[in-house]
């Protein structure tokens, strides 16, 4: 195998600070804080954000990440209603749980924050009051669901029903989880009450406040024209498409629940702000919740980029009422630039679900392996492009084979073999990097760029394959031994080693955003500081010398594998 011991390469990559406009905005979508969120809908939007936040970083680019609790509508509201507490201590307890698990999971949003707050509060009545001026408000009359033995209108999630789109039996009346659609209820089949179990539903008629749509639809289809360039998924720019295309209906953003925002307008004061309406205002209320002074430079700046990480179930939200009501407000906010749409991440079939409790949330998932395995693990199974299934056998095989065997042991074994020969090691590992792992680097960065993720990390795995080639290729161990009787052997040892050491930095560099923990552990070897840099790969690494070495990942066992069984067949 070429290994790359003469001058640093002409292609060395070079790093650069971005430039001085470049501004990012990076959101998750806001997990409702009814229970805590499933590993499902952990990897839908919080880790790619966190994970793609720590690589702004990492670059130097102005930026901050977002994400926090949707705190209202009908999902609190149920859940709070089946354990007969009050729907904000529920959401507000749950909150914090879900808090202090994404510190446990290493995700460092600027601010992880909530929707049910002042802040939220002042920018949904000021982005709704310039909606009203500019004529984008109207008022809607309807039929509603109805149950006449708990006696309430049963909006959204308190219907459900089977899907006339496909089939699924447990459809709501907002949304069919199984198939994406967005539903009426009066579409439903067989429709019951969610509360009573009631199918004697009747229809009433009440009137709610709306976004005209079929009004801002020129501009929401200009909009996608204009931005689905900048990396958009797939399915997000597609689905958006085939709704303009059906043409779009004023979408109501009132509701007769009691849990939101109170509706300023006479004639509504005992209804609430829909939940999609406050929540992805919400990205806007969180930014001002963390920083009075910093929030605008933001938000309000036409050179920064808002980056958005959703599942799939979000997408229309995200790509029409959203930038709908920004478009329609005319407030001088920024409009999404990418929207990132995922697949679901499967389990036995199933969609991971909180509400009903199938599978593994984040507090069980810690429970069985840390975060940096789970972090890993399901990124190298982002469904970046289709439904994609999750196994134990799977995970284990990304921990035990990739994790283990080919990072983590090429880590230790350098490390401990650069320990152990500390006077054998040249003293200027310049030129060490050979181009093939140069040019993983470049990928990684252009992939990163791109938001492919998962490419990403497939680009450290690869830097990883080259460590390990040249290992075997070489055998530094073995040389190591006549090192003292052979001037060659000794020079090959010098080469190798300076080329795995440079290797195990690079690594300890790039696996930062995907696992933080193993990452400065990986550094901690290198005369090295603080939360890592790209720039830091242009310079030499220098090893520090004399430091105990411990594994950075191992395998799991069948005990954990076992623990797992009990959470995946759980229905
Ligand atoms: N809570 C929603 C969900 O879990 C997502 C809200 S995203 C936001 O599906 F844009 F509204 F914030
Ligand atoms: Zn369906």
């Amino acid at each position: 195998m070429a290994t790359n011991t003469g001058s640093v390469p002409a292609s060395r990559q070079v790093f650069e600070m971005s430039g001085e406009n470049e501004r990012i905005i990076v959101t998750s979508a806001l997990p409702y804080s009814e229970a805590v969120p499933h590993i499902g809908n952990f990897v839908g939007s919080m880790l790619p954000a966190d994970v793609f936040a720590k690589y702004l970083r990492m670059k130097g680019v102005d930026s901050i990440s977002i994400c926090g609790s949707d705190q209202h509508g009908t999902p609190i509201e149920i859940m709070a209603m089946k354990k007969g507490v009050d729907p904000m201590a529920l959401s507000n307890e749950v909150h914090e749980e879900i808090k202090k698990l994404l510190i446990e999971f290493e995700c460092d949003y600027t601010h992880y924050g909530k929707t049910d707050s002042e802040e939220n509060k002042e920018t949904v009545y000021e982005l709704f009051a310039a909606l009203q001026k500019n004529g984008y408000i109207i008022e809607t009359a309807g039929r509603r669901p109805y149950c006449p033995v708990d006696k309430r209108l049963l909006t959204d999630r308190f219907i459900e029903g089977t899907c006339p789109n496909c089939g699924a039996e447990d459809a709501r009346g907002d949304q069919c989880d199984t198939c994406g659609h967005l539903m009426d209820p009066e579409e439903l089949i067989k429709p019951h009450c969610a509360i009573c179990g009631s199918t004697d539903i009747e229809f009433r008629e009440t009137k709610n406040l709306a976004l005209n749509f079929p009004k801002l639809q020129p501009d929401i289809l200009e909009f996608v024209k204009s931005h689905s360039a900048n990396n958009w998924s797939k399915n997000a720019v597609n689905k958006t498409l085939s709704y303009i295309e059906q043409g779009l209906k004023p979408r109501d953003i009132t509701r007769d629940i009691s849990l939101g925002f109170p509706v300023p307008v006479p004639g509504f004061e005992d209804k609430r702000f829909y939940v999609w309406f406050d929540a992805v205002i919400g990205y806007i209320g969180i930014t001002r919740e963390w920083s009075k002074e910093r929030w605008q430079r933001y938000w309000k700046n036409s050179g920064t980029k808002l980056i958005q990480f959703m599942g799939k179930d979000n997408i229309e939200f995200h790509t029409m009422m959203w930038p709908g009501l920004l478009i329609g407000a005319n407030s001088g906010y920024v409009l999404p630039h990418t929207i990132i749409a995922y697949e679901y991440l499967n389990a036995k079939g199933l969609k991971f679900s909180k509400s009903r409790g199938r599978g593994l949330n984040m507090q069980n998932a810690l429970g069985i392996a840390p975060a940096d395995y789970w972090r890993f693990a399901l990124v190298h199974m982002l469904p970046e492009s289709a439904d994609t299934e999750f196994t134990i056998a799977g995970f284990a095989e990304i921990v035990n084979k990739i994790m283990n065997d080919k990072i983590g042991n090429l880590v230790n074994r350098v490390l401990t073999l650069a320990r152990n020969n500390e006077a054998l090691l040249g003293s200027s590992p310049e030129g060490a990097r050979s181009a093939a792992v140069d040019a993983q680097i470049g990928e990684y960065s252009k992939n990163f760029d791109a938001i492919k993720i998962r490419e990403a990390l497939h680009n450290v795995i690869r830097i990883a394959e080259l460590g390990n080639e040249l290992m075997s290729a070489e055998e530094p161990w073995a040389l190591a031994k006549k090192a003292m009787a052979s001037e060659d052997a000794s020079r090959r040892f010098k080469a190798a080693m300076a080329s795995l050491i440079d290797t195990v930095h690079v690594l300890g560099v790039l696996l930062y955003p995907f696992t933080p923990k193993a990452s400065l552990q990986t550094l901690s070897y290198f005369s090295s500081e603080g939360e890592p840099r790209l720039g830091m790969l242009s310079e030499s690494a220098k090893l520090a010398r004399g430091k105990e070495v411990k594994p950075i990942f191992s395998k799991i066992t069948d005990v954990e594998i076992k623990k797992m069984e009990g959470f995946s067949t759980m229905e």
